[in-house]
């Protein structure tokens, strides 16, 4: 992510694992030998052999190639699910992206639940098994920007989000609803230090109705495996990757703009909003281009990550530098 820092190191030249760390230094004014800790790091990457990991179906997990063609956007490849399931931000379970698939298989996914709840007629506790079930799963390809710079083409699974919603009757009053991520150590959570938890984040009402929206709980057509939220997440193609919020516990209908995780930790970097917007620089990090996991080069970062058509209707009127 993008971390707000002691102002003498230019954002375009950290990398993730170094803005974690020098965020962390900032906000605890600790102190660390940052070439002993990238030498480390170093070894880890070129030492530690990647795991491949069984889907929870025991199946092997397919790979673009082995794909369908059906597994991509037009004039856009998958990306390898290799790649989708190796490369992840969790925080709760590690602070660099290559740990994130082997300290995540702790995780409990099993039993769980969502709570509905809050400004709405119908509050409900759902079972998974009985979640699942609300709305045919459907495969839904969507490209996937993270603020970081990189980006991923990912074939969910998974319906509309507003399948939930519409059937707890959201009340007038009911303006804006707010996610949270699991967070009981029973569930094997080491819950690191990087952020203040649960992981929370929010939409307003009617963006959380549009039906991008997507309440994934799958990949490539298998259960999704815990390094990307398992067993149930959100997915916001038109925004950053840290809305989409992972392994969902609690959705609650609010009156009030609810608090989102990377905005308590970071207020001037991370809005509410956060659309993609490759006119917005965000105050550390330019956005006008993005690596697209497994390409060489650059790709021009597009308004609403390429959904204007759907999406943009949705903030007519808004000053999207603004309110960012
Ligand atoms: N959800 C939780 N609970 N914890 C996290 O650390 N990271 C976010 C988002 N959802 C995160 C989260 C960020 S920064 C990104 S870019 C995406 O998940 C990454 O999703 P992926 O690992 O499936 O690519």
């Amino acid at each position: 992510m993008v971390i707000k820092k002691a102002g003498d190191i230019k954002s375009s030249e950290i990398t993730d694992r170094k803005t974690y760390l020098n965020r962390r230094q900032f906000m605890r004014g600790a102190t660390l030998a940052g070439s002993v800790v990238a030498t480390g790091f170093l070894y880890r990457q070129l030492l530690a052999p990647e795991p491949v990991l069984p889907t929870p179906t025991g199946k092997v997990a397919p790979d673009a190639q082995a794909a369908p063609k059906q597994w991509g956007l037009p004039g856009e490849e998958a990306t390898p699910y290799q790649d989708i399931t190796h490369y992840n931000n969790f925080y709760e379970f590690a602070t660099d992206k290559y740990s994130v698939a082997r300290t995540s298989q702790s995780l409990v996914t099993r039993p769980w639940t969502v709570s509905v709840e809050g400004l709405v007629n119908n509050p409900k506790v759902y079972d998974l098994d009985e979640l699942l079930k609300l709305a045919p799963q459907e495969d839904r390809i969507y490209r996937h920007r993270c603020v970081e710079g990189w980006s991923m083409v990912i074939p969910w699974l998974g319906f509309s989000l507003s399948e939930v919603l519409k059937r707890a009757e959201p009340q007038g009053n009911a303006r804006f609803v707010a996610f949270e991520t699991v967070n009981d150590k029973k569930r094997n959570i080491p819950l690191t230090d990087a952020l203040d938890w649960p992981y929370v984040e929010g939409l307003r009402l009617d963006e959380a109705m549009h039906p991008l929206a997507t309440l994934a709980s799958g990949i490539y057509g298998e259960a999704l495996l815990p390094q990307n939220g398992a067993p149930i997440r959100l997915v916001l193609p038109w925004k950053y990757g840290y809305k989409s919020i992972k392994s969902v516990v609690r959705i609650k209908l609010v009156e009030r703009m609810p608090p989102m995780t990377w905005n308590l930790a970071e207020p001037t970097l991370y809005g509410f909003y956060s659309n993609v917007n490759p006119k917005f620089a965000h105050r550390l990090r330019d956005q006008t281009a993005e690596r697209r996991i497994g390409e060489y080069g650059k790709r021009e970062t597009q308004m609403f990550n390429g959904y204007g058509d759907e999406v943009a209707q949705l903030y007519a009127g808004m000053d999207l530098n603004y309110y960012f």
